[in-house]
């Protein structure tokens, strides 16, 4: 049975969108535990837009599963995910203006400099994933550099809207999960998944573990507010 690691940055997106308190990604992290998730996901970025560091280290100290550090490949990231120590980081892609993750890790492409920051993670013993497009090049460079794990970018399956399309995106997963897998890589898939777009991707059995935010953020929003709105409703009125 494959593991579902929840990301719950947008718990601290709403948090922030106050700056005050609540809701508490720390809180939430011990829900989604509670509720049966294999592992928590956050990405601490360079911007700190929604994740801080105080919730990093909360978290390592508290959450009973497993901690994904999704970070930039910098060394500045490096020195703060080696005092944190979580179970795995997963290197991604980051630019300032984007609104999420968009496209993978270029690996192939920077080899040597990515390679000098897995060896700095691996020294501190912390396994290494890198959140790279379903492409053979990326695959090789990963196995190359010494990845643990690639991370699948499901992206443009996800956001695929003709379904030749969709299908195309999906055997180049499934391509792309064989290869890795061959080469020794754990494989983990992410982004854009949904309760509907899921299922499908279950049916590759190389990929050993799901990684799902917004979605589940978003659902939980629609699924708790008739609660939300009773409670409230009883105190005022
Ligand atoms: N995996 C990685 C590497 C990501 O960067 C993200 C987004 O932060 C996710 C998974 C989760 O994506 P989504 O929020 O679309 O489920």
């Amino acid at each position: 049975m494959a593991r579902l690691g929840v990301n719950i940055d947008h718990v601290a997106t709403l948090r922030q969108a106050r700056g005050g308190n609540e809701p508490d990604p720390v809180v939430a992290a011990m829900l989604v535990e509670l509720a049966g998730a294999d592992g928590i996901v956050v990405h601490l970025r360079e911007d700190r837009r929604h994740i801080q560091d105080r919730d990093l280290h909360l978290l390592k100290d508290t959450i009973q599963t497993k901690l994904d550090l999704e970070m930039s490949a910098d060394e500045a990231m490096v020195k703060l995910a080696l005092s944190v120590k979580p179970h795995l980081v997963t290197l991604v892609p980051e630019r300032r203006q984007e609104l999420t993750t968009e496209g993978g890790l270029e690996v192939a492409g920077q080899r040597d400099r990515i390679k000098q920051i897995v060896d700095m993670l691996h020294d501190g013993g912390i396994p290494v994933s890198v959140f790279i497009e379903p492409d053979p090049a990326q695959i090789k460079a990963a196995h190359k550099i010494a990845a643990d794990y690639i991370e699948l970018h499901t992206g443009r399956y996800a956001n695929a809207r003709r379904i030749k399309e969709e299908q195309a995106e999906l055997e180049a997963i499934v391509h792309a999960a064989k290869l890795a897998y061959k080469l020794g890589l754990g494989v983990n898939a992410g982004h854009g998944l949904t309760y509907r777009n899921v299922k499908r991707l279950t049916q590759i059995p190389e990929i050993v573990e799901y990684n799902i935010g917004h979605s589940i953020v978003a659902r939980a929003v629609l699924v708790g507010l008739d609660r939300a709105v009773r409670e409230m409703k009883q105190l005022v009125g």
